[in-house]
């Protein structure tokens, strides 16, 4: 990671977490760590994931693909530990085995491997929306940058926040990249942020970014 990268997230550690939580951190987590993986074929990369309902929803339509996972939020990196493993034996299922989780910030990745993606989803991002605090807002313009050149031929960054004034400062942030917007009308995604509606709008935005 660049030196001096204000952070943009909140809390790295949540409530107690239970017995089968902690041993999964410890004993599976080391092992779907995203090693190794420059070689292996179509990649989609999924920002600040939250509990990974998504994740889990992109290893299942996505067979062929490696998903990873991105969260500094333990908690929520437990979670989606929990949801792809067995409870009898904590055996990762067939249908999850291509997902890999990054436990920390997106960035510490991105900066230090030269992976390229397919796909790059960021739902919900964390809006931040105090004036006071705007720096903290991830998708600024050098942050979309520097996902533009993670990107694989033809790929897409996929954008989606019901956070519409986020969603209006992120499409002026792109105003000032090489990246190109497209805003189709896309169907709710669900995810734990979309269904608690911090913002109470109506419904979520989605904008889709491209190099081309
Ligand atoms: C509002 S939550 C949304 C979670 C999930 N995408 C959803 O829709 O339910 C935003 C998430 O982004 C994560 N996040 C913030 N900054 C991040 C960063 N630099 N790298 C990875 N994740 C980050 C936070 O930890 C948080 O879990």
């Amino acid at each position: 990671m660049e030196k001096q990268e204000i952070r943009t997230f909140g809390r790295r550690h949540g409530k107690k977490l239970s017995p089968r939580k902690l041993s999964l951190l410890a004993n599976i987590l080391p092992a779907i760590l995203p090693k190794n993986i420059e070689n292996a074929g179509n990649l989609i990369l999924e920002i600040g994931f939250g509990n990974g309902e998504h994740v889990r929803d992109l290893a299942i339509r996505n067979p062929e693909s490696i998903i990873i996972g991105a969260e500094p939020f333990m908690n929520g990196v437990a979670a989606l530990l929990s949801a792809i493993t067995t409870e009898s034996d904590n055996q990762i299922m067939d249908e999850y085995k291509r997902i890999r989780i990054w436990p920390d910030d997106v960035r510490k990745i991105l900066h230090d491997t030269n992976l390229r993606f397919n796909e790059i989803w960021v739902l919900h991002p964390d809006p931040w929306p105090k004036a006071k605090h705007e720096k903290r807002r991830l998708l600024n313009a050098d942050f979309l940058n520097l996902l533009g050149t993670k990107l694989a031929p033809h790929g897409q960054i996929i954008i989606g926040t019901d956070h519409w004034e986020y969603f209006d400062w992120i499409s002026q942030q792109v105003k000032k990249t090489a990246l190109c917007a497209s805003f189709p009308p896309k169907s709710k995604i669900h995810t734990r942020y979309a269904e608690k509606n911090m913002a109470g709008t109506t419904e979520p935005k989605y904008m889709i970014l491209t190099n081309q």
